[in-house]
């Protein structure tokens, strides 16, 4: 995939991602507004871990994931306590500024690090038990699932987005043995009881050969899956054919 000056892959997948984001937010905004109705002392925060420089590269001014979740947080008229969008790269931070103007929404840092300060205020009378919300992971290429599995310990009723390219990790584990876990080793190790699978259907054959996917994960009990826009609970039957394809050495996405 083609890297931009500020770290960035793009590809044609880029924007059925951020539709296929959008749509996640449209879906789990409601609830977790319902949610926060009824139980208002608790905190609840979206935090993009990952969040580029705002603009999808190559693509006249597209909205990046920020923008989108922005939107709807005014659309839907979201209460969080705190909205972060975190980046390692000044540049994109520098231009997630330059659109939104003077903001406390981005953070450029590692977000190893930046993680430490947001929990840190939610680390008293059990309120990270509790915290509720979004965080979305989604890096250029294989996510640090150490840190997204250290959070989800920390954070039991935080819901978390991961956007993945399942096939690098089937090819760094042939290349480096001391990395053998498969996708569902990695997925089954954090703190997350339900797991909703959902590929970019994008006809692009580089992202079918990737295999780039959304996994959300949540501990909420009552939780849907959404089968007419295809996220699959990893259980069903569907979402277990998904689900072992991103897995398996021989599955692709192409079958
Ligand atoms: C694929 S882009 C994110 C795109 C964004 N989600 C969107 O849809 O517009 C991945 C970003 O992750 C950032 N990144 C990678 N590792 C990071 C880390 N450890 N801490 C913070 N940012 C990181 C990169 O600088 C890059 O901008």
């Amino acid at each position: 995939m083609p890297i931009d000056e500020n770290g960035k892959g793009y590809s044609e997948g880029t924007g059925y991602k951020e539709k296929i984001f959008e749509e996640f937010l449209v879906w789990q905004f409601p609830r977790l507004k319902r949610v926060k109705e009824q139980y208002d002392y608790q905190s609840h925060i979206y935090l993009d871990m990952t969040c580029g420089s705002g603009i999808v590269p190559k693509s006249n001014g597209k909205y990046g994931s920020p923008l989108i979740a922005l939107d709807c947080i005014r659309r839907f008229g979201m209460n969080f306590n705190e909205v972060r969008f975190i980046d390692k790269n000044p540049g994109n931070i520098a231009n997630l500024t330059k659109i939104l103007g003077p903001n406390k929404y981005g953070i450029c840092a590692d977000n190893n690090d930046a993680i430490v300060s947001i929990l840190e205020k939610y680390n008293h009378n059990h309120r990270l038990q509790y915290l509720k919300g979004i965080i979305y992971f989604d890096y250029n290429g294989i996510p640090d699932f150490d840190l997204i599995s250290e959070i989800a310990e920390l954070c039991p009723t935080l819901d978390i987005l991961i956007y993945l390219p399942a096939t690098a990790i089937k090819r760094r584990n042939g290349a480096f043995p001391e990395y053998e876990k498969t996708l569902v080793e990695y997925v089954s190790k954090i703190n997350k009881e339900n797991w909703i699978v959902k590929l970019n259907d994008c006809p692009d054959n580089m992202v079918k050969k990737w295999q780039w996917s959304f996994l959300f994960g949540s501990n909420y009990q009552g939780i849907k899956d959404y089968k007419s826009k295809g996220w699959y609970l990893i259980n069903t039957e569907q979402g277990k054919i998904i689900i072992d394809k991103l897995n398996n050495k021989k599955g692709s996405c192409n079958d």
